[in-house]
């Protein structure tokens, strides 16, 4: 069956961010039988979709949707993630660039489902154009009475409202992103009690990422049936998947799920750039690597990322050739997570520091092979004693950029002198 692109299907149109044009071309025409249906019915209907987040953590959302708890006389809240900042993830920016009625759309759909009438788009500061871009379609779609009150005659009311982050990649986690809108620090609060009950303001609030918003105008059109036909059982639907790195046509496509990876790096990506395939990160710098072998049963599945333990993540693949120094590499990475890390946690904040200083003794000679057992110990150690997933997406390319590509490493090292045994 041939695949119909329904995230990018207006890119390319001229002028497709205007309201006019997004709409000759479909924008908002689901909201007519969205307000024909009952909250709960769209929700029965994205389950039905197995829609999974696209943000990278893959939670289902039709039952992220029902944990709100209803009547409880608070506002309920949904928070738009536009903090697209993980490395190697670019693809939200464009549906923002080229089909911000898109989102808009999605986002009076999600807002329905759950009945909530304020939605904040909290979006990366870096994305200044975006961010503009953005302000210019909510005015246009303001103005045209499809945000604000009584939305085309429904009698339903939704505010949308943008926010701009300030730099930090930590506020892209959940209830980060919370404490941020609600003007403090950036930090990570412990889960439960999880945003969908007790989340912006102590009220029910749902957090989506602009990608998974951006599919449920398409599942209201169709239903979620024709969703779930999309793709694989686990992976349903299409994504768009990003490719950056050692690759000849680096970029981004809509897809549905389910291709070869090594057919998606030939196809798409046009082959690997300056030599042979040597490493493969699936979806964001925070998954763990593999192996170029590791790739030829690979597909752009939850599903097999997870059989080849690893995580589909934000399908921001980055493709590295056989020229690629694998401690240079990591120790990029490492500085990264040690810079964003918001220090509440121990095992992250000394942690996330340490990796990156033992990564600076490998690179300047200085340490033994010991010391690379001790990244994997202290990887180890960081893993499920946070409060947030920082720690852990440090720990797993940390554990296999060293365990996979170990004779990289060892290169740098002397060898390790373990103290004589003691003698009684
Ligand atoms: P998570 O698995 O803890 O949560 C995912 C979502 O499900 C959250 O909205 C959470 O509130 C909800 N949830 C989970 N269990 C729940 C329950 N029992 N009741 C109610 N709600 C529940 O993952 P997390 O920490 O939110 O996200 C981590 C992922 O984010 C990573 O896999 C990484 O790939 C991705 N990421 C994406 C970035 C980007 O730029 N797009 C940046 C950094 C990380
Ligand atoms: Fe902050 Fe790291 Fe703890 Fe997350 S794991 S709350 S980033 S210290």
């Amino acid at each position: 069956m041939s695949f119909e692109p329904h995230l990018t299907k207006r890119f390319g149109i001229e002028n497709s961010r205007k309201l006019e044009v997004a709409r000759k071309h479909g924008a908002y025409s689901s909201l007519q039988k969205l307000f024909s249906m009952k909250p709960t019915d769209l929700i029965e209907e994205v389950k039905k979709s197995n829609l999974k987040g696209r943000g990278g953590a893959g939670f289902p959302t039709g039952m992220k949707w029902s944990f709100v708890p209803q009547n409880t006389g608070k506002p309920v809240y949904l928070c738009i993630n536009a903090d697209e900042s993980e490395p190697g993830t670019f693809t939200d920016r464009y549906i923002i660039e080229n089909d911000p009625h898109l989102l808009i759309e999605g986002i009076i759909c999600g807002a329905w489902a759950i009945q909530c009438h304020t939605a904040y788009i909290y979006i990366r500061g870096e994305y200044a154009n975006q961010f503009k871009m953005l302000n210019e379609a909510l005015a246009e779609a303001r103005a045209a009475g499809l945000v604000g009150k009584n939305i085309m005659g429904s009698g339903f009311d939704l505010e949308i409202w943008t926010h701009r982050g300030a730099g930090a990649y930590i506020c892209g986690e959940e209830t980060g992103l919370i404490e941020s809108l609600e003007g403090k620090k950036g930090q990570p609060r412990i889960k439960p009690p999880f945003p969908a009950v007790e989340g912006l303001f102590g009220c029910p609030t749902i957090v989506n990422n602009v990608k998974t918003l951006a599919h449920v105008p398409w599942i209201v059109h169709n239903g979620g049936e024709a969703f779930a036909a999309i793709g694989t059982k686990d992976s349903t639907g299409s994504n768009i998947f990003g490719v950056s790195g050692h690759i000849n046509n680096p970029g981004y496509w809509e897809l549905p799920f389910g291709m070869h990876v090594p057919e998606f790096i030939e196809k798409y990506a046009k082959g690997v750039k300056g030599g042979k395939l040597k490493a493969f990160i699936p979806g964001g710098s925070s998954t763990p690597v593999l192996t170029a072998a590791e790739t030829e049963d690979l597909y752009l599945t939850y599903e097999s990322m997870m059989a080849h333990k690893t995580f589909l993540g934000t399908g921001g693949m980055i493709i590295m050739n056989d020229q690629t120094d694998m401690v240079k590499a990591l120790k990029t990475l490492t500085h990264f997570y040690a810079d964003e890390s918001c220090g509440q946690c121990t095992p992250c904040r000394e942690g996330t520091s340490w990796v990156d200083r033992i990564l600076k003794r490998i690179l300047a000679g200085e340490a033994t092979t010991r010391e690379l057992d001790m990244l994997v110990e202290i990887a180890d150690n960081m893993e499920g004693r946070t409060i947030c997933a920082l720690a852990a997406a440090c720990a797993m390319p940390v554990r296999s950029f060293v365990t996979k590509f170990r004779p990289d490493f060892e290169k740098y090292c002397k060898p390790a002198v373990y103290p004589a045994a003691a003698v009684s």
